[in-house]
């Protein structure tokens, strides 16, 4: 059912960019002043290949969101490259960051306008991506007028307005109740195969990693490093109550507590 560590990624799609979406080679980060520095990451090395989904899954302060903002290029690395043919990636936190002033549409609009899209076919777009994310109508409601799953869709909407090929997410419905999590792990997968996106997926829910990843990439913690890696050949749409889902789950699991046992936290 699955195989275990370090398969490459498949080959290119015909007509993508490039043989991978993002590359991080040999990626090491350290923070502070010499004398004082932490090294958060150490040879990280990972090739998203076009069209893949990959789920990025360590411990609470293992650097998986220093590796997603290195590969959004928010920070450089210390070490290594990262490389992202298709362009500048688009990005999804865990706080949707919106702007309260403007309507959903709006929202999405100004990503419109920083991407270039004419003015007369912003509105049009806006209404189209709203209506993939399955908020039709929701164009003028401001954001305090929407639920936390209905922001976290218009976030979502505004990251597809990026028109990026590559989508960083960090850990966007972790804030999410569990069947609103449930409703859109549903449509990001459906997006997804819709699209052909790249989506680097970062979750501390091993349940999550596996729903949704072709691939779980684990890292353990202080530094951060590739621990081990899981190609998931689940057919999808899956749901996170299958067993094979949970099964894969418990074996990932087994192998996180072991990482965290190893360096003594939570
Ligand atoms: N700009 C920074 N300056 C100094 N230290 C930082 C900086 N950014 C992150 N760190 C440190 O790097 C480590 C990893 O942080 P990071 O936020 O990447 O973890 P994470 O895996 O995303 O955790 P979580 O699951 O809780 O979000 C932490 O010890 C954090 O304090
Ligand atoms: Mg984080």
């Amino acid at each position: 059912m699955t195989t275990s560590t370090l398969t490459k990624p498949a080959a290119a799609d015909a007509g993508s960019t490039g043989p991978y979406a993002a590359r991080i080679h040999h990626v090491s980060k350290s923070f502070g002043r010499p004398g004082a520095r932490q090294q958060v990451l150490d040879d990280i090395s990972i090739d998203v290949a076009p069209g893949e989904f990959v789920c990025l899954l360590g411990a609470s302060g293992c650097g998986k969101s220093t590796l997603l903002n290195l590969v959004a290029g928010l920070d450089a690395p210390s070490e290594g490259t990262i490389e992202t043919p298709g362009g500048r990636p688009a990005l999804m936190f865990q706080e949707h960051a919106l702007f309260p002033w403007l309507t959903a549409g709006r929202n999405i609009e100004l990503a419109l306008r920083l991407r270039g899209v004419p003015r007369a076919e912003r509105r049009p777009e806006a209404e189209r991506l709203l209506e993939l994310v399955r908020l039709k109508g929701a164009y003028g409601k401001r954001v305090h007028e929407l639920s936390g799953g209905m922001r976290q869709r218009v976030a979502m909407a505004r990251a597809l307005a990026q028109d990026s090929q590559l989508l960083l997410m960090d850990e966007p419905f972790a804030a999410l109740d569990a069947i609103t999590r449930d409703v859109l792990h549903d449509e990001l997968t459906r997006i997804w195969q819709e699209t052909n996106l790249s989506v680097l997926f970062v979750t501390h829910n091993v349940r999550e990693a596996v729903r949704l990843g072709e691939r779980v990439v684990l890292l353990s913690s202080r530094p951060g490093r590739v621990a081990r890696e899981w190609r998931v050949d689940i057919p999808q749409p899956r749901r996170i109550e299958d067993s094979a889902v949970a099964d894969l789950s418990i074996e990932i699991t087994e192998q996180l507590r072991g990482e965290i046992r190893r360096h003594g936290q939570h």
